[in-house]
């Protein structure tokens, strides 16, 4: 099979299309024949090792020391299941597929192995493969952390910085969904599109900067990486809980005692990839709720250039790889 194999760390050009040994799956695997995956921000930052600020050394314990142990990156894909294992019941040859693969990868390929009872559940109907491709890294990114450390609430005040990234417009659709109301951060360019998925209102962060305004919300959900508690902390209701949903290792080391002495809450760390999460997104988005939003697509043979895309941090949503 094909695969984008990445052989080194550094820029878009380590990243090669070859061919490979087609993977055989285990009893308890599937086989999916990608149709559609993401270069999402992970991808960018394991192939660039541009990691957030004080985990560098751990991510290449866990990636690879030299160069990417799985050189074989992309974490989310949609695709038809070619062949499932002995011991598989719910999913059988033929069937469309959305998989998260997350830290695993493996993506980039036209065959892409993954454990049937992963996060691996059945594509929605209604939508393309490539929609369907661009609904996991951010969505499930994005519920987790409203849902879990965020606890958010109908009627609370949810403020998301990044709102047009891959995580943020997702987390835009799903606190709306949750009943709150959406300030969304981002630029003047993406304002439309981020109040067009649901924000109640934006505010443009090269005008105006959000922690002066006087305002204050439940939760603040920070997806770019530019907040702290020193500065979140005046713009937090009482037992309002900020998201660092990716914060360097310096702040996430600071947040247990910030929280414990503060009545406020900060938590960070790493979204799990869970079935159940996977495939509340996939309702979610049969109903029309939660709708992928695309960035831009490419041709598999041009994946350096989607890894190039997601570089430049401004992409709004996902960026789209498609087999042809
Ligand atoms: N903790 C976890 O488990 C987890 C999981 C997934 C992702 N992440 C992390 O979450 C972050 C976001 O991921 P992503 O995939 O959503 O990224 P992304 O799609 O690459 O985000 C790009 C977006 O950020 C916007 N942006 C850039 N600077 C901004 C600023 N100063 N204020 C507001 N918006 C700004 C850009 O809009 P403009 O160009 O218009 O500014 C662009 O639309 C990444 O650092 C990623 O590593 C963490």
């Amino acid at each position: 099979m094909r695969a984008a194999v990445c052989t080194a760390y550094g820029g878009p050009d380590v990243v090669a299309v070859r061919d490979v040994e087609t993977p055989v799956a285990a009893d308890d695997e599937v086989l999916v024949r990608v149709r559609a995956t993401t270069v999402s921000s992970g991808d960018a930052r394991v192939r660039g090792s541009n990691f957030p600020p004080g985990f560098t050394w751990m991510a290449r314990l866990i990636f690879g020391v030299s160069r990417p142990r799985q050189p074989i990156l992309g974490g989310e894909c949609a695709g038809i299941v070619e062949a499932a294992g002995a011991q598989v019941t719910q999913f059988r040859a033929g069937d469309a597929v959305i998989a998260l693969t997350g830290a695993r990868f493996g993506c980039h390929a036209e065959v892409v192995k993954v454990r049937a009872s992963g996060a691996v559940v059945p594509k929605p109907s209604g939508i393309s493969f490539e929609q369907a491709a661009s609904l996991a890294f951010g969505g499930t990114t994005a519920l987790h952390f409203l849902r879990e450390p965020g606890k958010l609430q109908a009627g609370e005040r949810v403020l998301i910085n990044g709102a047009s990234g891959a995580v943020g417009i997702a987390a835009v659709q799903l606190a709306k969904h949750f009943g709150a109301h959406v300030t969304g951060v981002c630029s003047a360019a993406n304002a439309d599109l981020v109040r067009s998925f649901g924000a109640d209102a934006v505010i443009d962060y090269k005008a105006t900067d959000f922690t002066g305004t006087g305002e204050r919300w439940d939760v603040i959900m920070d997806t770019v990486g530019n907040l702290t508690f020193a500065l979140c902390r005046g713009s937090l209701n009482a037992k309002g809980r900020l998201l660092l949903v990716a914060a360097g290792l310096g702040d996430l080391l600071k947040a247990p005692l910030q929280s414990m002495t503060s009545g406020l809450s900060v938590a960070g760390g790493a979204a799990p990839e869970r079935a159940e999460d996977l495939a509340l997104l996939a309702q979610l988005c049969e109903a029309g709720t939660v709708k992928p939003v695309i960035d831009s697509r490419y041709a598999f043979t041009d994946i350096g250039k989607a890894h190039a895309r997601t570089d430049t941090g401004r992409k709004a949503g996902s960026v789209v790889v498609v087999f042809e």
